[in-house]
């Protein structure tokens, strides 16, 4: 049995009551807050950084999930867990050979780490460091912007990933960011997924205490 975690991605929030929106979504249910931080350098596009974040994190106390889509990543990684980001997800696109390296600072600052890939990225790229991994992030869009079209493609990496996660025997939680709708979410835990990230699709519904329900009994 799978441990269902949903996670309403704030890039689709009006940003202009984000604390309330924040505050709304973890009384509609969010099991965790995804915080999408853009640098318009690594994506095309530019969202916000630590301050925002701390200041958020008078809101709620879910888990808050910053995925790091910004150059250099260890140079910020310290800021983002005094900001009470509880895990930090970096980009293979970014880190390359200072992955692993990258992970460890991230573990050894107190906060949970991840590894993320985009979907034209293989698997195998980031095998040798899932073991040090709390998450592993799969794409299932080029990440920079809500609202697109979820890559099918992926869920062949969403089995393999789950595979090499059952063989470390160790308790690794498997995300999916991008486009994931009603029609696909039991596609993507079916192939083995158990956190999924969802922004347009809670942030369009007026009823978000029903959507986020829906996503997690699909
Ligand atoms: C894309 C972001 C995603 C995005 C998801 O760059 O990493 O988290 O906000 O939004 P939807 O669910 O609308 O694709
Ligand atoms: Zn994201």
């Amino acid at each position: 049995m799978q441990n269902i975690k949903i996670a309403p991605s704030i890039l689709s929030a009006d940003f202009s009551k984000i604390g309330e929106e924040v505050k709304k979504i973890d009384e509609c249910g969010a099991d965790v807050i995804h915080l999408d931080v853009m640098d318009g350098v690594f994506v095309k596009n530019i969202t916000f950084g630590p301050k925002f974040v701390k200041d958020l994190r008078g809101y709620t106390n879910k888990v808050f999930d910053a995925h790091l889509m910004i150059e250099k990543p260890w140079k910020y990684i310290e800021n983002f867990a005094k900001s009470g980001a509880d895990i930090i997800t970096v980009h293979y696109e970014a880190c390359g050979r200072r992955l692993k390296d990258t992970l460890k600072a991230i573990s050894s600052l107190g906060v949970k780490c991840g590894a993320v890939i985009n979907p034209n990225t293989p698997v195998k790229k980031i095998r040798g460091v899932i073991e040090d991994c709390d998450m592993v992030l799969l794409m299932s869009v080029y990440p920079g912007f809500g609202g697109q079209k979820f890559i099918p493609e992926v869920l062949e990496k969403i089995k393999e990933t789950k595979e090499i996660i059952d063989k470390t025997g160790k308790d690794i939680d498997l995300e999916i960011d991008g486009g994931i709708t009603k029609e696909n979410v039991s596609a993507v835990k079916k192939a083995g997924a158990n956190v999924i990230v969802a922004g347009n699709t809670v942030f369009k519904e007026i009823d978000r205490a029903k959507i986020i329900k829906e996503l997690r009994e699909l």
